[in-house]
């Protein structure tokens, strides 16, 4: 059959634009710039989205379009002995990751309508751990199912499921021509709304005035460009796939330089919201700004609720806020799923509709020990571990196995000939030599950080059978897929640069 294509450029750009802008953007970013000297955060933001993010995109896109396939097909087509490190990127995600995304827009929908009568009453702190999630204090402590998150999360599911299900144009590019507008115009009204509150010019004096001595902190760095890799969505195959819909001609370059910029943009830009609010609170509760600020779950759903009840017309923004951060997350969430479906129709040939509801099935069934009141805890584990180990150790592959065993050359001849903006040798250098550096030494770092006291202050237990063995599992799940026969011919066509 012959491979879905977008139905155009912009549709793409779009796509990957709605994978990119995620929880991650609002909460994420403006945490970290917080934590990070304010304006100064942006001389390493910057500098990680040009010498790593960029380059890294532009690979991924190189690689889905040049071999024409999802991650596993793809570099199966680079290398055979490769295959498996496709399949890791994608389980990595689709059973990890998104499990636990899903429940945390669930919770963004649950508080989505609480909004609208502040329901959080006077202590949101207390609402939130107490009553909502009920948490748990160990992540051994299973205890109840959540039965309001679990509502949310079914919705979730079957809007996942009905997105993926229609398939590429009329789904996901569908999908995407709605939301992305959407978010827009909330994050256009949150910003200019939050603009106006009595205080908003302390918070943002907060978020621009730069604090240089920060630079000097390794850990800076280091956070500086993990949020780079999780945000453009990268070493999880989802750029790979979406950029192998596109036809034989298309501007990569422009597009990946485009979508970097708009998903960078939208951080900065939602940063103003997130700051103004914080100011607004330092005012009204007379504290300093750095005092109301708090981790990036804390921000979402304690700091801002709080905030919601003691401004006017606190419920109407609480709901605009909240709705922006289920659009951002649906958006993302559809592009976890269609990484894995298309590797498993590449290789298996499986019909595509069943296998989404099959896939959506097992995601649904596997978020749901994150709606237990152990949820935030796992959640927390299962997140670090996927993103500091899976997500580097896959980047890190990725950028010698296409540097070294690959010709590198031919893929950036191929970009040349059919883009607007060309690469230089200065690409295949940071794609050969300096991306795969950074990702060793925060690999190195956050190793020796999580050997020396198990991370979060959780038991060595819960570490080790959570966060490590979920990344043994995903990586046993890829080797078997791996090694299945294959039961198309798809990794015997040629490239695209091939049929020149
Ligand atoms: N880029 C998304 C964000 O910033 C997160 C994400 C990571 C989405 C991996 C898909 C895959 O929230």
């Amino acid at each position: 059959m012959a491979r879905e294509q977008w139905k155009s450029e912009f549709g793409f750009l779009l796509a990957a634009v709605g994978s990119a802008i995620g929880l991650g953007n609002i909460w994420r970013f403006s945490y970290l710039a917080y934590e990070h000297g304010g304006g100064a955060f942006l001389i390493p933001y910057l500098i990680a989205l040009l010498t790593a993010g960029i380059p890294l995109l532009i690979l991924e896109y190189a690689i889905g379009h040049e071999r024409i396939g999802s991650a596993p097909l793809a570099y199966r087509k680079i290398s055979p002995h490769w295959e498996w490190l496709g399949w890791w990127a994608v389980c990595l995600v689709m059973f990890g990751i998104v499990l636990y995304y899903s429940v945390v827009i669930a919770w963004c929908l649950d508080y989505f309508i609480y909004a609208f009568d502040l329901t959080w009453g006077q202590d949101p702190d207390r609402y939130f751990f107490k009553k909502f999630l009920q948490a748990s204090d160990s992540p051994g402590e299973i205890g109840a199912i959540r039965t309001p998150i679990l509502f949310s999360l079914c919705f979730i599911w079957l809007v996942n499921w009905w997105v993926v299900f229609s398939g590429v144009q009329k789904g996901i590019e569908l999908a995407n021509k709605i939301l992305m507008p959407m978010l827009l115009v909330l994050t256009v009204i949150l910003v200019f709304w939050a603009l106006t509150l009595d205080g908003a010019m302390d918070g943002l004096k907060a978020y621009i005035t730069p604090d240089f001595s920060k630079l000097n902190e390794p850990k800076v760095w280091i956070d500086a460009y993990s949020q780079i890799f999780f945000t453009l969505s990268l070493g999880f195959g989802i750029m790979i796939v979406y950029a192998s819909y596109l036809p034989d001609k298309a501007n990569i370059t422009g597009t990946a330089l485009m979508t970097a910029f708009i998903n960078s943009g939208y951080s900065l830009f939602a940063g103003i919201a997130v700051f103004s609010v914080l100011g607004f609170m330092a005012q009204a509760e007379q504290k300093e700004i750095g005092e109301v600020v708090s981790q990036s779950i804390g921000l979402a759903f304690v700091v801002y609720p709080k905030a919601m009840s003691l401004m006017p017309g606190g419920n109407f923004f609480g709901a605009v806020f909240f709705l922006c951060l289920v659009v951002a997350g649906f958006s993302s969430a559809i592009s976890i799923i269609e990484a894995f479906v298309s590797a498993a129709v590449d290789k298996f040939d499986f019909p595509r509709k069943p296998l989404v509801t099959v896939v959506c099935l097992a995601g649904f069934f596997g978020s749901i020990i994150f709606t237990s009141q152990a949820g935030l805890l796992w959640l927390d584990i299962v997140d670090h571990f996927i993103t500091h180990y899976g997500l580097v150790l896959v980047g890190i592959f990725e950028c010698l196995v296409v540097g070294w065993l690959f010709d590198i050359g031919r893929l950036r001849d191929h970009l040349n000939r059919i883009s607007s903006v060309r690469l230089g040798k200065i690409w295949e250098i940071l794609i050969k030599g300096f991306v795969p550096l950074v990702l060793i030494i925060i690999l190195v770092g956050d190793l020796y950080n999580d050997l020396r006291q198990p991370y979060g202050g959780y038991s060595w237990t819960a570490i080790i059978l959570i966060g490590r063995d979920w990344l043994l599992l995903t990586l046993i799940m890829a080797f078997f897929l791996a090694n299945r026969p294959w039961r198309t011919h798809n990794h015997k066509l040629p490239g695209r640069s091939d049929c020149q």
